[in-house]
């Protein structure tokens, strides 16, 4: 039996009509599902993102961003910051802060099959990322519920973005843990949406005879996602007015801060973003940017940016000239997010992923799609970039071992932990080397260092432990 011609004619009109080259070698039930395969890929839409993105130049004077276009954290008084705090934290007890986790990355690197997020990075408490995060939650639902008042109990969504390789397991640790004590239906998974893999001609990788190669859309997914999912229509159904964006392998992530809230509302901007400075010129992280002069703030991923200009340095200051780290943390208006959606989808902002995909053929060079969370960020009528001390807020889970691993990650937390624990008063008394573990703070107990002095002034800790 030849395959309907209908069919075929359509796969002809996009340049696909190879996807049914070993049709002959099929049974009835296999062309079944290859037919169904093939119809559940929108081939207008991959078609067009794969042109595109083929057809797209990367930036190639991209311009750096000028010091005043940064606000830096430790620049600010006492005073502003409080008042930052107290205005995030105002907002948050009154429901308007979402929070948005991206975790649907496989975790290559790190060579584990389980998602990134239910690693344990070695601490005293043994727990995973997604406690860490779930218990910051916690901790700010309860600073926030209090300022509320009158018996309050405020309560953060956390939506959060899974893929198929990611999505079971996920949903299974929540689960097994109880999410860590939070309601269970305030935690909300949804999965982000897969693309075609494809040549440099553009033409679909076939996995098998009749499955064809997909991969995970890149982190940028979350825009359409949140859309098809109906979660914006949510969010705005529940009085959210803002969310906060965070990817699922930063040890010191602070997911709601108040003040990074409290700051954007203060500075009414559509979307903000927190900074590093950049350690070294190969560190793998993107860059802030401005893609002409006077023109948009964007992020240049560390795989796009050229290595001459990585090292290039400012002759005045003696500093690189794209200092500016990307450290995955972001901070939207509703509106912003509902609005931005349609414009990418539109303009087709996707990037090449090159890699070696397994096919029907053996293993082929080939294309994986992404787009990536910043590639909003030109879109937006107001960028704020917050630069914010590394060594409070950045420790990268990325590597399996060395710079980024967990153990680079698990030692910069408890360094953090342990100048809290000192700053209130408090002896930390170490019969292993220091620089092996540490003293770890529950954040159930304390969410940036605050509300320790009870707790710590004149106590003395044995290195290695976890205060609860
Ligand atoms: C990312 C940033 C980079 C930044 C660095 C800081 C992007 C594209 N790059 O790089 O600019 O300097 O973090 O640590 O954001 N994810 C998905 N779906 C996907 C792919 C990834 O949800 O299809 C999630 C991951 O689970 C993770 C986050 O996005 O939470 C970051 O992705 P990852 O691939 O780890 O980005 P990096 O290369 O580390």
């Amino acid at each position: 039996m030849l395959p309907p011609q209908a069919f075929l004619e359509r796969l002809k009109d996009f340049g696909q009509e190879h996807t049914l080259g070993r049709w002959k070698e099929l049974n009835e039930v296999e062309r079944d599902e290859l037919i169904c395969e093939l119809e559940a890929v929108d081939l207008p839409r991959v078609s067009r993102i794969a042109r595109k993105t083929l057809q797209r130049d990367s930036l190639r004077n991209p311009v750096p961003l000028a010091e005043a276009s940064v606000s830096c954290i430790e620049e600010r008084t006492a005073q502003e910051r409080e008042r930052w705090w107290g205005l995030g934290l105002k907002a948050i007890s009154e429901g308007k802060l979402a929070v948005l986790l991206l975790s649907g990355g496989q975790g290559t690197r790190l060579g584990s099959n389980d998602p990134k997020g239910c690693i344990n990075i070695g601490l005293p408490s043994g727990k995973s990322l997604f406690q860490l995060q779930a218990e910051r939650i916690l901790r700010i639902q309860k600073l926030a519920s209090n300022r509320a008042g009158s018996g309050r109990l405020v309560m953060i969504p956390w939506y959060i973005m899974t893929s198929p390789f990611t999505d079971t397991a996920t949903r299974q640790f929540f689960e097994a843990k109880k999410y860590f004590g939070l309601e269970a239906q305030q935690v909300i998974f949804f999965q982000q949406g897969t693309l075609p893999c494809v040549t440099k001609e553009g033409k679909i990788i076939m996995e098998s005879a009749c499955k064809i190669s997909r991969a995970p859309d890149g982190n940028g997914g979350v825009y359409a996602a949140l859309k098809t999912s109906g979660h914006l229509e949510d969010m705005a159904k529940r009085g959210i007015h803002y969310v906060d964006c965070f990817s699922v392998d930063n040890a010191l992530v602070r997911v709601a801060d108040p003040l990074f809230l409290g700051y954007c509302i203060d500075r009414n901007v559509s979307c903000a973003a927190k900074a590093v400075k950049k350690l070294y010129p190969q560190e793998r992280v993107g860059v802030f940017v401005r893609r002409a002069k006077n023109g948009p703030v964007a992020v240049l991923e560390y795989s796009e940016l050229d290595p001459a200009l990585a090292s290039s340095v400012n002759q005045e200051t003696g500093r690189l000239n794209f200092k500016w780290s990307n450290i995955c943390m972001q901070m939207y208006s509703l509106e912003f997010l509902a609005a931005v959606t349609d414009e990418l989808e539109q303009d087709s902002i996707y990037h090449v992923a090159e890699k070696t995909i397994p096919s029907a053929d053996g293993p082929v060079q080939g294309i994986k799609l992404e787009q990536y969370i910043f590639d909003a960020f030109p879109y937006a009528p107001s960028v704020a970039i917050f630069e914010v001390v590394r060594e409070e807020e950045f420790a990268p889970v990325k590597n399996a071992s060395g710079v980024d691993s967990p153990e680079s990650a698990r030692l910069l937390l408890l360094r953090l932990h342990m100048r809290w624990v000192v700053a209130a008063g408090g002896f930390i008394l170490h019969s292993v080397p220091l620089h092996l573990t540490g003293v770890e703070v529950s954040p159930l107990i304390s969410y940036a260092g605050e509300n320790l002095e009870e707790i710590c002034h004149g106590r003395s800790f044995h290195v290695p432990c976890e205060i609860r």
